[in-house]
């Protein structure tokens, strides 16, 4: 479901591939990610080492010699040069997904579990119109966690934004468009977007909403466009910002 969300010049990789158990995962660290990871409580290095251990075969796949991948400024990893990537982790699956910087400027990738969020937490996480919208998909399609999905691409939003810009991006300052894929514009239907396999999936439409300023040498971010699903126990958001000139290649 992960790697559906990419075009296929971005390697995606999740844990589940690589068959590792918890002590090879911790063995697979560098140690300088060690020393930075070294004092968290258990889970915590092993969603560090999961995700890491997912970026070191990303880089693999992309022909690029294994490296650290440390925590930067306000948590954004960081990437050795010529490569741009994006890390997640929650219950049961931890991923990363890496490209080459020619071939795309930023990317953002957020996996939670597929249920809905604590009261609340929806009005705190979206814009008035956002809340709305996933209110009438939530009565059209009731099995579908929307609210996790919306904040799915919010965060995936954070992560495409970050290393671009190096500034905070809060939860108003972003609109997304969630639209399920086969929604013809008539209002949301319940199949809408469902595949044979029971996959809800969609694309998304990430509208800057405040000074997109960038500190890469490229142009202002204005909107980010991505695809999301849902299925089984996770929903997923993911964001391919290209380069000027670059056109997406297929899946
Ligand atoms: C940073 C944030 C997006 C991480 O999301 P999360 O669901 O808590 O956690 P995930 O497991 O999915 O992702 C964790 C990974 O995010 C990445 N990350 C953390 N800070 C980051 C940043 N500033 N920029 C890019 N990526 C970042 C890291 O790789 C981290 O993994 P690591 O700690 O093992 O290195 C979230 O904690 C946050 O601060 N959100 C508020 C900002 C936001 O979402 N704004 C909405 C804009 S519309």
């Amino acid at each position: 479901m992960i790697a559906d969300l990419f075009p296929g010049d971005v390697a995606v990789v999740t844990d589940a591939e690589l068959g590792l158990d918890d002590a090879a995962l911790l063995a697979s660290l560098f140690p300088v990610e060690v020393e930075q990871i070294g004092a968290a409580v258990e889970r915590r290095r092993l969603d560090f080492a999961g995700a890491r251990a997912c970026a070191r075969e990303a880089m693999a796949r992309l022909g690029v010699p294994a490296s650290p991948v440390l925590r930067g400024a306000r948590g954004v990893p960081v990437w050795p040069p010529g490569l741009v990537g994006t890390l997640t982790h929650t219950d049961g699956l931890r991923a990363a997904a890496l490209a080459r910087a020619d071939r795309v400027r930023s990317v953002g990738l957020d996996v939670e579990r597929h249920a809905p969020l604590a009261d609340g937490v929806l009005e705190a996480v979206s814009l008035p119109q956002e809340a709305a919208w996933v209110r009438a998909a939530r009565a059209e399609a009731p099995s579908v966690a929307w609210d996790a999905l919306l904040f799915t691409a919010k965060e995936a939003t954070y992560k495409a934004w970050f290393p671009l810009t190096h500034r905070w991006l809060g939860f108003d300052d972003a609109h997304i468009t969630l639209v399920p894929d086969g929604d013809v514009g008539d209002g949301m239907r319940a199949d809408d977007g469902v595949d044979d396999d029971g996959v809800v999936r969609g694309s998304l439409v990430s509208r800057i909403l405040v000074d997109g300023r960038t500190v890469d040498g490229g142009p202002d971010a204005v909107e980010f466009r991505g695809r999301w699903a849902v299925r089984g126990a996770h929903v997923a958001s993911a964001i391919v910002l290209r380069p000027a000139g670059v056109a997406s290649v297929g899946s």
